[in-house]
Parts: C-alpha cells; structure tokens; sequence
C-alpha cells in the first residue's frame, strides 16, 4: 500500500520479479528449468544444452547446440595481459577473490554493455563469456599450482576441456577419466540456476543499473563467495575435516549446531525456500557413491558426512525447523574426488551458476526492470545542529 514501508529482513516474505526460468517448490522439493525437471536435466541433458535452455528458454536443436559449442569453442581464448594480472596475486590469494577480480578485468577488456534488445549481440556475449570463463577458472587453479597458463584441447567437449586445462600436466600428459567428466558435467547442471537467491539477486540488482554483464557477474561471484552462500560447499569439507581431526565425534558438533551460544552451524544444511530435501542433494548423495565407488576410493569424510545426515534427520531441532541437506552438503566430496583442492570450490560452484546468472541478467534487462532502488525505515538520530571540533 502506498507510502507504507514495510521492512523485509532478507526479503524472506519479498518477491523481487516475475520470472520464467526457474521453478522452486520448497515444501515438495521441486526444482525445474524452464518446466524441466532438475532430475530429468541431470540424467539426460549435458551442461552446455541447459545453459542454452536457461537462457534462450528452449532446448537446442542438434543445429543450434553445434553451432553454440563452436561459437564457445571460438571464444575460449583470454588476452595474455591477463596473465600480468594474474602474477599479481600472491600464492594465498583465495580463488574467489581471483576469479571475481579476472572477470572485472574482462569487463575493462569488453567496456560495452551489451545490446540486450539485439539477439545477435546479447549470444556473441554468451558465448564470449561462457567461452572465457572455464579459462580463467583453469589458470586460477594453475597459478596457485605452480602450473603454465595454458589451453586444453578444443577438439574435446566443454567440461571434458575444462578438466584438462585444469589437470594437464607440465609436460602435456593428460588421461581423461570420464566418471569424473560425467560428474563435473551433472554438478555443474545442479548448480546452473535457483531463482532468487542472493548472487542472483545481486547479478540482478547491479545489472538494474545497466551495468554490464560481465561487471553484474563479478559481483555475482563476490556475492557466492559467503559461507551462507555458496561458500558453504568450502565450509562443509572443512567442518567434516575438523570433525574427523575431532576423532569423528558428531554427536559434538551437532550440540554445538543447536547451541544458540554457540555461532556454528551445520553447514550444508538448511534452506530459505527448501523445508523439504533440496532435490540436488539427493542427487549429489548418489553421485557422490557412484563416484567413490567406481573409483574405489574410500573418503571417511564420506562415511561422517552420511552420519551427520542421518543424526540430523533423526533430531527434533532440525527436524522442527525442517533443516535438510541443501545442495552444498555433498557437492565438495566430489569436487575432492577430482583433485579439487578445497578453496577451489565455490570457484566451480560459480562455474555451474553461470548460464542461470546470465539468463536472470537477461531477462532483466528485456523486461526494462527498473532500477533496484528499496526504501528503508530511519532509525537514526533527528536533526541536530554542526558543533565545531574545539567544542567536541
Ligand atoms: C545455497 O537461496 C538459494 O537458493 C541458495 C542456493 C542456491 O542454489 O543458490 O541453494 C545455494 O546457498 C545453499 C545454502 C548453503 N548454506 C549453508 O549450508 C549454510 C548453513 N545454512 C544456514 O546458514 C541457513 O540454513 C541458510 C542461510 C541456508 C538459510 O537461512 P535462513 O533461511 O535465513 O534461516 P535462519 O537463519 O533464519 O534459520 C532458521 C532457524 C534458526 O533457528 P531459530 O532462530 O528459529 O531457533 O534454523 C536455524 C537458525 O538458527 N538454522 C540452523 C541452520 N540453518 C538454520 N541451525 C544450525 N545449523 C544450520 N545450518
């Protein structure tokens, strides 16, 4: 009602758009794209056709997704200059940061904002994007590694090529592994998009400004990077860690997760709109045993994981606030399976979301959103007059 301010606290009660990309049920568990089922997507679709989906809102045809891999393929070179950037960080830069101040340099390299009422220009932007950013993913993995900056193999598909870039050896040597190839193609489709939530909303609110994209995804990824957020996928290995160095003792940290006192919390689990099994999480779950399995590597960090979910699940304070595994829960235990070194997650959190970012921008902009500009209720003191400094 006009002229009323009513103060939302995260916007736990507030919806920011209309949108036609992502569907979410909370208290069934229902996640779809563009009226896909996550799990149909996941077992059925590769990565690069449901970012396709998420943003031009129609699977490709055989054509259009050929055409789509070659325009990417086309575009998977970064300046050199880049690499100058790159020197500048010191070994113990965190990924995130990284990552977050390349994609900034990319918008000094594409200053324009791109046409989005123009087709042609808005997927010469996709493709650019999604062509580069796998590189500057690699290179950040490799310059904290020690290893030359260098390209993969574009003869092979787009998560196959990510891989290599990131785990070719010095010399060149490279075995491909295509349970890890299917695992990263089916994480990265769990993370493509999620509707409102906190990165998306900023890729939103920064791009309201006309902004460009490449800037609107930087902040994006700075957004991610929080422990709430997508940071928590790192924040999970590490509370497992820490609880195997605790001699595996669960039931501790789970006193502590429900100790008000206490400022831990169980990451991984809960969820503002999940009051239900986040329908990722179960699919992650069984990844992550399929993986471990075929691989026949034994992750005790898996076997706590699975005892922590089970007491959770099992334990009134969770359960009375419908606290479930969310999506970050079991993502890491995959990502550690392929030799991804802890920091490096959110960093392929973000990798997944960027088609959903993108179509959120995109739709934002073709619906000329107005600028994201909310009120506020003021709490501050009332008007007073200036005292100069001898009198202070
Ligand atoms: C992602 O939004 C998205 O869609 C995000 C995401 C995506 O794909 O983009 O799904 C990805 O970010 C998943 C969430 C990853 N974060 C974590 O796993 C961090 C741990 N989770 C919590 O911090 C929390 O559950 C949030 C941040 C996810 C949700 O927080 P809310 O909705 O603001 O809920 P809340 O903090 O108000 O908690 C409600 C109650 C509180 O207890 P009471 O005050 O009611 O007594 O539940 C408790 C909280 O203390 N609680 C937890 C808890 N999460 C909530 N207690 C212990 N451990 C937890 N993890």
């Amino acid at each position: 009602t006009k002229g009323v301010i009513t103060i939302d606290p995260g916007y736990k009660n507030t919806g920011s758009c209309e949108s036609a990309i992502t569907f979410l049920d909370g208290e069934q568990g229902i996640l779809r794209y563009r009226g896909y089922s996550i799990e149909e997507l996941a077992a059925k679709a590769d990565f690069l056709e449901v970012a396709y989906l998420l943003i031009f809102g129609e699977l490709p045809t055989k054509e259009q997704s050929e055409k789509f891999h070659n325009d990417i393929k086309a575009q998977a070179v970064v300046d050199e200059d880049v690499k100058k950037i790159l020197d500048a960080f010191p070994k113990s830069a965190h990924p995130m940061g990284v990552i977050a101040s390349l994609t900034s340099a990319l918008t000094a390299f594409n200053p324009s904002s791109v046409n989005v009422d123009s087709e042609e220009d808005m997927y010469k932007s996709v493709v650019k994007i999604l062509g580069k950013f796998p590189v500057l993913v690699a290179w950040t993995f490799r310059k904290k590694e020690g290893m030359p900056l260098d390209y993969g193999d574009n003869s092979l598909g787009y998560v196959e090529n990510i891989l290599k870039m990131m785990f070719k050896k010095p010399n060149g040597e490279y075995t491909q592994n295509r349970i890890l190839v299917d695992a990263l193609d089916k994480l990265l489709i769990l993370h493509a998009d999620h509707e409102q939530n906190c990165s998306t909303s900023t890729v939103r609110i920064v791009g309201s400004s006309h902004a460009g994209l490449f800037a609107s995804l930087s902040a994006g990824i700075s957004a991610l990077w929080g422990p709430l957020h997508g940071g928590a996928n790192q924040a999970v290995l590490e509370m497992l860690e820490g609880i195997k160095a605790d001699g595996g003792d669960t039931k501790k940290y789970m006193a502590k997760a429900k100790d008000k006192n206490d400022p831990f919390r169980l990451m991984g689990f809960g969820h503002r709109v999940y009051k239900n099994f986040d329908p990722r999480a179960r699919i992650i779950k069984k990844a992550a045993d399929d993986v471990l399995g075929d691989l026949g590597v034994e992750d005790p960090i898996l076997d706590i994981a699975k005892g922590l979910e089970k007491e959770a699940l099992e334990d009134s304070y969770f359960v009375d606030r419908k606290l479930y595994p969310n999506v970050d829960f079991y993502s890491g235990i995959i990502y550690r399976a392929m030799g991804i070194p802890t920091d490096m997650f959110t960093v392929m959190f973000a990798l997944g979301r960027l088609p959903g970012w993108i179509a959120q921008w995109r739709e934002m902009r073709l619906r000329k959103e107005p600028i994201g500009r909310p009120r506020q209720v003021y709490t501050g003191a009332t008007e007073r007059k200036f005292v100069s400094i001898d009198e202070r």
